[in-house]
């Protein structure tokens, strides 16, 4: 017997007749097999339906594994919480891309590497003049991300393995300096060019706080919190964005253009526009004795209302990274010297009592990442719109790591779900005069 023989499988029988298909099971390392589902229609005539993908593996991927019962997120096979504690950002950057943490010698050239490449061609600047200075930063972002495919000519061959490496570079170089002049150009203050000689976050933090009339003086504390936010919302495996990025890549479209789509993908609500609704909510709230009242809305379903920052699509447990960002929340609001802030009761007492509704609890619905994470910011200064913008900023390095890893995998194919037809079956024009 081979060993394709012996390999696990699940048979799949089609009601009312003899014909099955034997579907062989792929093993990862941790977590569920999946069944492969190739041949189905080539066997069996039919295909699947999973709307929303709930249980579809549409990639192999080495990249990041979460369990979504254990509340368990790993980049590399390395926990969030050893991460968020121990490494940094371009370190956790360099570990997504490469798959292993880098010795002394490839930190220095990584950092080195991209820090070469956090200015714009200044041409870029111009675009910014386009938008109306109300602009939704996240609007700006699609536009300005996308628009430099148009500045890279030498750099849109993606089969060139250092045309990928410098592309990476590019963006994740890049697109702090982008972010930030977004959010100067809102509020007419003179956009401040990166400054090599900080640290990622610090950069960052630098080029959004200072101006050219005073000298800006690094808050490590804040750097820290900073670094911490960008390494928590690195990469979260496949999620809408990542997906996204993948499926536009899966066409041979250059990454900027891919990771622009991302950037789209990501501004929704229900994905990383969710931290930015999470204050509106708390706004909305306005107060602890209003909770019931808004909870009673959020249970009946009242105007589609939900409780912003809470439940995910894999995490039916407490969400490791909304653990990590409690606790930097407490770090940087006693650096604040904000002792007593009514977000962040409103925010626990918020948290407190949903936990401990049936409603909640039955759902296994519990805090993920986004219903701290604004709190924090907030406090730091930015401003809401700015949210989801840091959001696109962090995952930058997990979209690029994502399809890089995509266009190296042999078994690659153009992205291009089916479907189940329900439409009008074959019929015959008829002219207007006779409808
Ligand atoms: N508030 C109230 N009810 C909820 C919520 C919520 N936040 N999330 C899910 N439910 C209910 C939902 O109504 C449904 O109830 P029922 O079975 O009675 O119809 C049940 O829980 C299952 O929900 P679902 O819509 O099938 O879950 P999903 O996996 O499709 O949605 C989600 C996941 C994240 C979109 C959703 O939980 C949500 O909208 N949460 C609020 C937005 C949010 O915080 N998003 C950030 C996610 S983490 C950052 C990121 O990855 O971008």
């Amino acid at each position: 017997m081979n060993d394709a023989a012996t390999r696990a499988k699940v048979t799949l029988t089609m009601d009312g007749s003899n014909r099955s298909v034997d579907l062989p099971l792929m093993p990862g390392t941790i977590g569920p097999a999946v069944a492969d589902i190739r041949k189905l229609y080539a066997d069996l005539g039919i295909f699947t339906y999973d709307p929303g993908y709930g249980g579809t593996a549409a990639c192999e991927s080495k990249i990041t594994y979460i369990d979504g019962d254990k509340g368990i997120l790993l980049y590399r096979g390395y926990p969030i919480e050893q991460l968020a504690e121990k490494s940094s950002f371009l370190e956790v950057a360099y570990l997504l891309l490469n798959g292993e943490l880098p010795n002394a010698a490839q930190r220095v050239e990584f950092d080195r590497g991209v820090v070469r490449h956090t200015m714009v061609h200044e041409q870029l600047r111009r675009f910014y003049d386009g938008f109306r200075r109300d602009a939704h930063p996240m609007a700006v972002m699609c536009g300005v991300v996308g628009a430099l495919s148009a500045f890279y000519h030498d750099s849109l061959d993606i089969n060139d393995p250092e045309v990928r490496r410098i592309s990476a570079f590019r963006l994740v170089a890049k697109v702090p300096t982008i972010a930030a002049w977004a959010y100067k150009y809102s509020i007419g203050e003179p956009f401040m060019y990166p400054r090599n000689d900080l640290g990622y976050a610090a950069n960052f933090l630098y080029m959004m706080n200072a101006v050219p009339t005073e000298r800006w003086v690094e808050n490590e504390i804040l750097t820290r919190a900073m670094d911490r936010i960008l390494i928590l919302h690195a990469d979260h495996e496949q999620n809408a964005s990542t997906s996204t990025v993948r499926l536009a890549g899966s066409t041979g479209a250059n990454p900027f253009a891919c990771i622009a789509a991302g950037i789209a993908s990501l501004w929704g609500p229900a994905h990383g526009g969710a931290n930015e609704a999470v204050l509106k909510m708390l706004g909305e709230i306005g107060h602890v004795k209003n909770i019931p009242d808004f909870l009673a809305r959020v249970k009946g379903k009242d105007g589609h209302a939900r409780l912003m920052g809470f439940g995910h699509r894999v995490y039916k447990n407490y969400d490791p990274r909304a653990k990590i960002m409690q606790q930097t929340c407490h770090e940087v609001l006693g650096e604040l010297g904000i002792k007593d802030d009514p977000l962040l009761d409103l925010a626990q007492e918020l948290e407190r009592i949903a936990l401990s509704d049936d409603y909640f609890v039955s759902r296994k619905l519990y805090p993920n990442v986004d219903f701290y994470s604004g709190i924090i910011l907030k406090a730091m200064g930015f401003p809401t719109s700015m949210f989801t913008v840091l959001f696109a900023v962090a995952r930058t390095i997990g979209w690029i790591s994502q399809w890089k890893e995509m266009i190296e995998d042999p078994s690659q194919r153009i992205g291009r779900p089916r479907q189940v037809y329900t439409g009008p079956v074959q019929r015959d024009y008829i002219p207007v005069e006779g409808r």
